[in-house]
């Protein structure tokens, strides 16, 4: 596994498992039992997921010393204020039957996430959080954010793949030494990913899966991704991605495969975050 160091000195891998979706509790478990033992170190997870007790199961069945797992969780939005931020952080440790987390993200830019951003600080201060960060901040957010803040975000998790490459947030990030993550790193399959004709061409020509292809462009980018695989064998897959190199000729084949936009529903429209609050509201985090 490679790592990268983060603005506050934590190294982070490069590659991890996300766990989205994966609502069957069994299922979840067994998914990150495997990862670990087949070499992942970090795994995203978030309040939201409700599957973080599964994940702690995991956890606490490997026999990987706690100190080399990376573990991620996100707070909900009901939960991103000051008052309540420190409550929610601690059910989700209580879940995850951990006494520290290793990245903790506020999950969606809504709410209080200045005063919750405040619990934030305070928790790593404590050390109880090694690093802190956010997710789905875009540009224009991130940098009004960073401008009102004491302690910048090591992290911004943000849809990243072929068709939504983001190249002009990662320069943004990269200047403000925040790490880029990427989350539905395949675009959750959409848009015919693994089929795609040219990411098939590459797959022939490097002898590595569409979806080495896609992590390791990524990974040469800086990115660090979360991909989900619930298959051992495509698990494996996707962390061996660090023996061969793509070249530069091949980088920009890819990089005309954007559309700049994003692969999942959006929020733009005022009705769009009205629905998406109203849902969010219903999550028993
Ligand atoms: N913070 C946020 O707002 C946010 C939003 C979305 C996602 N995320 C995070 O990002 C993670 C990944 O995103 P995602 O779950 O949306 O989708 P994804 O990782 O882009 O794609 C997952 C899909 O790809 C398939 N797959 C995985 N590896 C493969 C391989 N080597 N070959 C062929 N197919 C493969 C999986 O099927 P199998 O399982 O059958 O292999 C699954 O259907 C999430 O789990 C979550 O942790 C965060």
């Amino acid at each position: 596994m490679d790592y990268v160091t983060l603005n506050n000195g934590i190294k982070m891998p490069m590659v991890g498992l996300g766990v989205f979706r994966v609502k069957d509790q069994k299922e979840c478990e067994e998914m990150v039992y495997q990862a670990i033992k087949l070499g992942y170190r970090l795994i995203d997870t978030a309040a939201a997921y409700e599957n973080e007790e599964a994940v702690g199961r995991a956890i606490k069945r490997s026999s990987v010393p706690r100190e080399d797992l990376f573990i991620t969780t996100k707070l909900w939005v009901t939960d991103t204020n000051y008052e309540r931020a420190k409550k929610g952080f601690q059910r989700s440790l209580d879940r995850l039957g951990l006494d520290y987390i290793d990245l903790y993200l506020i999950h969606q830019p809504y709410n209080d996430y200045y005063g919750a951003w405040r619990a934030l600080e305070e928790l790593y201060r404590e050390g109880k959080v090694q690093a802190i960060g956010v997710d789905n901040f875009q540009q224009d957010r991130l940098i009004d954010f960073i401008s009102f803040i004491d302690i910048k975000p090591a992290v911004n998790l943000i849809e990243a793949n072929v068709f939504f490459q983001r190249e002009e947030e990662l320069l943004v990030m990269k200047n403000k030494n925040i790490q880029m993550e990427a989350w539905s790193p395949f675009a959750a399959g959409e848009n015919k990913l693994f089929t795609n004709e040219l990411l098939q061409k590459l797959s022939i020509k490097y002898q590595k899966s569409v979806a080495q292809i896609v992590l390791r462009w990524l990974y040469q980018r800086g990115i660090v991704s979360i991909p989900k695989s619930s298959n051992p064998e495509r698990m494996k897959e996707n962390i061996d991605i660090f023996g061969f190199e793509i070249t530069r000729e091949d980088m920009n084949a890819i990089a005309h495969l954007d559309t700049s936009q994003s692969c999942f529903p959006t929020r733009t429209k005022a009705n769009e975050v009205e629905e998406f609050l109203e849902n969010a509201k219903k999550f028993q985090v």
